[in-house]
């Protein structure tokens, strides 16, 4: 993870300052706000200001798909040491008020200019991935399970638009080392082992160019069936 020094260092200012309320506080009826300070010191209320950042948006995103991603950091299927340093005491019930706070902000997202050095043929092979999948290796369209405006699908699959192509690309990269999991049957794992490298880039290139459309929210749900099973979509 690469991140200037002096966005790290103001984030973690601000966090000796939330924390102590936030540990403090930890009973879910008590008021959100003062917990959440410590996540905005990170995540920012609307997500990424600039191209060359790193943290996920938390805003808007399906509930669901935000309290499994806690949930998978307390329990050790994602790994990310501040993550898991901050759930690793907090209840499913604790969590849960927390994704449901942020899955509720509807907030626009920042204009964010993206550049790429992207070859042509390097983003034509991202947009074909997304848009089409390649089923000669057994790679279903990510917008079948992302929604055709790649804007998520409750309850718990996210948007593929509006993140930063370094937090895009590291993620693929995790799914191809083994290194992210959620509850099985883990289609996105599927999906994510099948890609070499040169997808990574491509896929991750020409994602982070796409303008968030003016309706970021999630879709209510798939249109289609989804092409694989998987836990995030089972009730
Ligand atoms: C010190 C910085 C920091 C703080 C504080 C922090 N996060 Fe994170 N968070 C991260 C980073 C970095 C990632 C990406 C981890 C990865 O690479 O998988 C992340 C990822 C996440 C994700 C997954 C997002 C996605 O799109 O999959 C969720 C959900 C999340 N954080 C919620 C929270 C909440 C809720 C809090 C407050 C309790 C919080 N974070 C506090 C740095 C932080
Ligand atoms: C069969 C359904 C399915 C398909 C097809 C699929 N995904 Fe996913 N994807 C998911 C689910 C479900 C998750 C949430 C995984 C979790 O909870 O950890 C996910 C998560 C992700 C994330 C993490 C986002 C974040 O905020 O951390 C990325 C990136 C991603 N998918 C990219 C892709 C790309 C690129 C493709 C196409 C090559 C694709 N997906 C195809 C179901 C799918």
């Amino acid at each position: 993870m690469t991140q200037t020094p002096k966005i790290l260092l103001a984030a973690l200012r601000a966090l000796a300052l939330a924390l102590p309320a936030f540990a403090a506080n930890a009973t879910p009826s008590d008021a959100i706000e003062p917990r959440v300070a410590a996540c905005i010191a990170c995540h920012g209320r609307e997500g990424a200001a600039s191209a060359a950042a790193y943290f996920p948006r938390l805003a808007g995103k399906p509930a669901g798909y935000l309290f499994n991603q806690l949930v998978s950091f307390r329990d050790g299927r994602r790994f990310n040491s501040d993550m898991v340093h901050l759930v690793q005491h907090m209840s499913d019930d604790y969590l849960r008020e927390i994704a449901g706070y942020f899955a509720a902000l509807d907030l626009p997202y920042p204009r964010v200019s993206e550049r790429t050095d992207a070859s042509a043929a390097t983003l034509s092979l991202g947009r074909t991935l997304v848009q089409q999948g390649d089923a000669a290796r057994g790679i279903p369209a990510c917008v079948q399970c992302h929604g055709a405006a790649l804007t998520g699908v409750q309850p718990a699959v996210p948007a593929l638009v509006g993140l930063p192509r370094l937090y895009l690309a590291s993620q693929l990269g995790a799914w191809l080392t083994d290194d992210r999991h959620a509850l099985p049957p883990d289609c996105m794992a599927q999906v994510g082992r099948k890609l070499t490298t040169a997808d990574i880039n491509a896929v991750a290139s020409w994602l982070a160019l796409q303008p968030v459309p003016a309706d970021a929210r999630p879709a209510a749900a798939l249109t289609q069936p989804s092409p694989l099973p998987c836990s995030a979509m089972a009730n």
